[in-house]
């Protein structure tokens, strides 16, 4: 017999109350009006929406590149509406950790350099960095390209440095913007399944915004739906 486990705050990760964006300007946007959502420990939920419907306003908030017009919003214990800037690099640096679709690697450096960098902020030795960097990359099953730079890399290749890079501090809350936008159809799968182990193997909660129905279904558990900055969520 199962029984139904209710949910405590213990396993509350995110919880977001009327948060709103509007982008000032000439002609102000309601980017976000008043999304109310919770996500718990290791939930994995998708992100969909038409383009311009609100869909990296919403990510980028809870990444803290960006302040909410008003509501709340809580992430792991932290009111990342009400924070300071040492609180907010903290959390940035070690609660979340932030895929893109353009990869964001930097450009001089190899592989294995790009997958070291957030260490270096969080102050770790060079070799403690070296040994973790190349685990990290050995986990992506890149151990053989860590000298590369990224032009010398394909566009999965590329993505997988990226998700190493996202997630070697061990976030709590994985983010990731269309991560597989660039990528052919066979090789967004191999990332799909990449993060999905990942994220169940360490218990990691995930946000992932796309625009593919069919990933969203592979990837998560719950799929939410942005519209016109509305935030909807399918049932289960
Ligand atoms: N920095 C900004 N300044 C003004 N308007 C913006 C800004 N960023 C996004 N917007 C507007 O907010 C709306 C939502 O954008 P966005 O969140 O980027 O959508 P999506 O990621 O779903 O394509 C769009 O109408 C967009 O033009
Ligand atoms: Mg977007």
């Amino acid at each position: 017999m199962t029984t139904a486990k209710a949910t405590t705050m213990n396993d509350v990760l995110v919880h977001a109350e009327k948060l709103a964006k509007v982008y000032g300007g000439r002609i102000p946007v309601n980017a976000l009006c008043d999304a109310s959502f919770t996500l718990c420990r290791g939930e994995l939920a998708a992100l969909l929406g038409k383009s311009g419907s609100g869909k990296s306003t919403l990510l980028n908030l809870l990444a803290g590149l960006d302040q909410p017009s008003s509501g709340t919003l809580v992430v792991d214990g932290l009111s990342l509406h009400s924070s300071n800037s040492a609180q907010m690099a903290a959390y940035r640096s070690g609660t979340i950790g932030v895929v893109f679709q353009s990869y964001n690697l930097i450009p001089h450096q190899t592989a294995l350099q790009n997958v070291e960098l957030p260490l270096i902020f969080s102050g770790q030795a060079r070799g403690q960095r070296q040994e973790q960097a190349a685990a990290a990359l050995d986990a992506v099953g890149l151990s053989a390209r860590a000298n590369h730079r990224p032009t010398e890399l394909s566009g999965g290749e590329q993505q997988r440095v990226a998700i190493a890079r996202a997630l070697i501090n061990r976030p709590k809350l994985l983010l990731a913007d269309e991560p597989t936008g660039n990528l052919d159809s066979a090789t967004a799968d191999e990332i799909t399944a990449l993060l999905k182990n990942y994220c169940h193997e360490h218990q990691t909660s995930a946000l992932i915004v796309t625009h593919d129905e069919g990933f969203a279904r592979r990837f998560a558990t719950r799929i939410l739906r942005m519209s016109d900055g509305c935030l909807q969520e399918d049932a289960a």
